[in-house]
């Protein structure tokens, strides 16, 4: 492991240690090796420091390690002179100002690849809970609806095997949810802005965004928020899906407008919805797609394998203990940076 091979840049124990910035306690594979390697300080609340805690904190630090749900922005910056590397537990960055950070010569690190199966695998338990009725069925179970002990019609939900899959997305995570697929013997179609012809060899193909929408059965979302894909699908896009089918959202709730969304459900446009996104988080409790039976809903838990956030964390120290040895870290997502402030004259 990388954290554990490299040189240790604090033997020369008369410089002090970087100051780091934890804004919430990660799991202790990497918390541990960033307590130990810096002079760290972590957010002890369950809940998200508010952004004035977090600007009252980057004062003083050389290093800011956030989740996704804490807005790090030019007013952050503004207030962090010292500021060298954010480096943030999750994939996605859109909570942060990337173009910001870059203009002033501050890395911005993310942690790739580590949680593409375990967010597949929840795509899948999120596709086959709506399709299959699972949280309804657990519900009549235990309201005591279940009141014959078999029905031909109880419950009957939609199939998975044969049907069509739609990809929205095609990169790390659409693709790994496209493999699963073809053990349930599905016709794989993709949409996305470059070709993958990973993708093309495991039998799918490349169609546009509207004939994905008219044809799939389930369509599953994986693409990163940015200002081309917000509301990405929208009315007029639901409105080309089939009556039958199902969408599937664990990648960023703005991505699907939900106001849309609840519309096409109440009026029976599509068949179903799963989410794990939404465009607020936490949702309102009154959010009314949580009235709807055809709903299956989740708290943001698409990546929450032990296993895979404790990876997670110790992404974030590896990135972190490069960086202030002096090497570019593994997972550096704005490169520009160095140019604007190179690693030579960040120390
Ligand atoms: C989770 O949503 C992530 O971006 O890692």
């Amino acid at each position: 492991m990388l954290i554990k091979n490299s040189t240790n840049f604090q033997s020369v124990s008369y410089l002090p240690k970087p100051k780091v910035y934890v804004t919430r306690e990660i799991p202790e594979r990497g918390l541990k090796v960033i307590k130990d390697r810096f002079d760290a300080e972590v957010w002890p609340q369950y809940g998200p420091p508010p952004k004035e805690v977090i600007i009252q904190k980057v004062t003083n630090v050389d290093a800011l390690a956030p989740l996704l749900s804490d807005k790090i922005d030019a007013e952050v910056f503004d207030a962090a002179p010292k500021l060298k590397i954010v480096a943030q537990m999750a994939v996605g960055f859109d909570n942060i100002d990337v173009n910001e950070a870059t203009k002033r010569g501050i890395c911005v690190t993310n942690t790739p690849g580590v949680l593409t199966e375990t967010t597949a695998d929840f795509a899948w338990a999120l596709l086959m809970a709506i399709a299959r009725r699972v949280v309804e069925a657990t519900k009549y179970v235990r309201t005591g609806q279940w009141k014959v002990g078999w029905h031909p019609s109880m419950l009957s939900g939609r199939d998975i095997y044969g049907a069509t899959i739609g990809i929205v997305g095609a990169g790390r995570i659409g693709s790994a949810v496209a493999e699963r697929a073809n053990g349930f013997n599905m016709k794989i179609i993709f949409y996305d802005v470059i070709p993958r012809p990973e993708l093309e060899k495991l039998g799918a193909k490349r169609v546009d965004l509207d004939k994905l929408l008219k044809e799939s059965d389930f369509i599953s979302v994986h693409v990163p928020l940015m200002k081309a894909t917000y509301h990405l699908i929208n009315e007029e896009r639901l409105k080309l899906m089939k009556k039958t089918a199902y969408i599937i959202n664990n990648s960023r709730g703005p991505v699907v407008d939900e106001k849309a969304l609840y519309k096409a459900l109440k009026e029976g446009w599509i068949a179903g919805a799963a989410l794990d996104v939404f465009e607020q988080e936490p949702t309102p409790v009154n959010n009314p797609l949580l009235t709807l039976d055809n709903v299956v809903v989740a708290p943001h838990i698409s990546s929450a394998s032990h296993e895979t956030r404790s990876k997670m964390a110790e992404m974030v120290a590896e990135n972190l203990v490069a960086f202030f040895e002096g090497r570019k870290p593994p997972n550096l997502v704005n490169p520009k940076a160095l140019e604007v402030r190179p690693l030579s004259k960040q120390f």
